[in-house]
């Protein structure tokens, strides 16, 4: 078992620039926002470079949004792996919660997912494409990363909003026609009609939300749900080398350690784990925002 924190160091179309007073000052592309960071309980180190922001999310009365909007929405921007040309194109839009379409934290996990889809692919001497399954998939960019690698896709999320938007995603990056299948369902029913179907999976993708509800207002609690979902999905992870399993965890104020464990009482030992924070890090080095959980592994 390995603890290894991964941080984003940032890439051509995403910078965090600054951060502090519990807020932090990104840029996505050609445009700059301002979003609440309550991590960020230091001073900013750049105060003057806040002064130009394009758009800024704000909480008055409890209630959040967005002020002096100068991105034209949607706008697009690129992520690729190192060494790779395949570019995950995505849109970006200023969503009520705060949100942009897509969490820069992820990278280090979006480029392990290619890498794990290509050993897979290695090791199938029928040389067929790996099944993924991606569960609270929101825009798709883990979903279109493991396509782009060659992965035939199943995409699952409750909203319909949100899975119409990672086909427009799935289309800016011109994944292989019908490597993505799309489902707007409940994450564990979806797992539980799965299980009946017989079906497995190379690799499973997961990044629950603390609270969410189901496609037909089934209440997820990530407390109470999260192991029971994590038993079906051992059952569901295909016992071939190379199958490969990434939890992910933000906004529930979980340790790493945390997810380890609830993950054991699934998998059992996971000595061949890694796990650790998700860090988001300053343009210049140093500073960084840990902004999320992961645990993973590969058979
Ligand atoms: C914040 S997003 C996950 C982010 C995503 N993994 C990424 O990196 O882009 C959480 C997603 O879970 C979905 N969701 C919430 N409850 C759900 C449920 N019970 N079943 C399926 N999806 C659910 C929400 O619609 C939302 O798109």
């Amino acid at each position: 078992m390995k603890h290894t924190d991964l941080a984003t160091r940032g890439w051509n179309d995403y910078e965090l620039l600054d951060s502090g007073d519990n807020k932090k000052l990104e840029r996505w592309g050609s445009f700059t926002a301002i979003r609440p960071e309550t991590q960020a309980i230091w001073k900013p180190l750049h105060p003057e470079l806040w002064k130009g922001a394009d758009a800024e999310f704000r909480m008055e009365g409890g209630k959040g949004s967005w002020h002096g909007k100068r991105a034209p929405e949607p706008w697009d921007i690129s992520w690729s792996a190192g060494g790779t040309d395949a570019a995950v194109r995505f849109s970006l839009r200023l969503t009520a919660f705060k949100h942009t379409g897509a969490f820069p934290e992820q990278a280090p996990n979006w480029e392990w997912v290619i890498e794990r889809v290509a050993a897979c692919t290695a090791h199938d001497k029928a040389g067929g494409s790996p099944k993924v399954l991606n569960l609270f998939g929101y825009t798709g960019i883990a979903s279109i990363a493991a396509a782009l690698a060659g992965a035939q896709v199943t995409h699952c999320d409750a909203s319909k909003q949100s899975n119409a938007w990672a086909r427009e995603n799935a289309a800016r990056s011109e994944v292989p026609e019908g490597s993505i299948r799309y489902l707007t369902d409940d994450a564990f029913k979806f797992v539980q009609r799965e299980l009946r179907r017989g079906a497995a999976y190379d690799g499973i993708i997961l990044d629950p939300p603390a609270f969410g509800r189901g496609a037909q207002g089934e209440v997820w609690h990530i407390e109470t749900d999260i192991v029971p979902l994590l038993e079906d999905l051992h059952r569901l992870l295909s016992p071939a080398p190379g199958a490969f399993f990434l939890l992910n965890g933000y906004a529930a104020g979980y340790a790493p350690q945390s997810f380890v464990q609830a993950a054991e009482s699934a998998f059992g030992a996971m000595d061949h784990a890694e796990f650790g924070e998700l860090r988001i890090e300053e343009r210049g080095g140093g500073r960084v925002i840990p902004s999320g959980i992961y645990v993973r592994f590969a058979r």
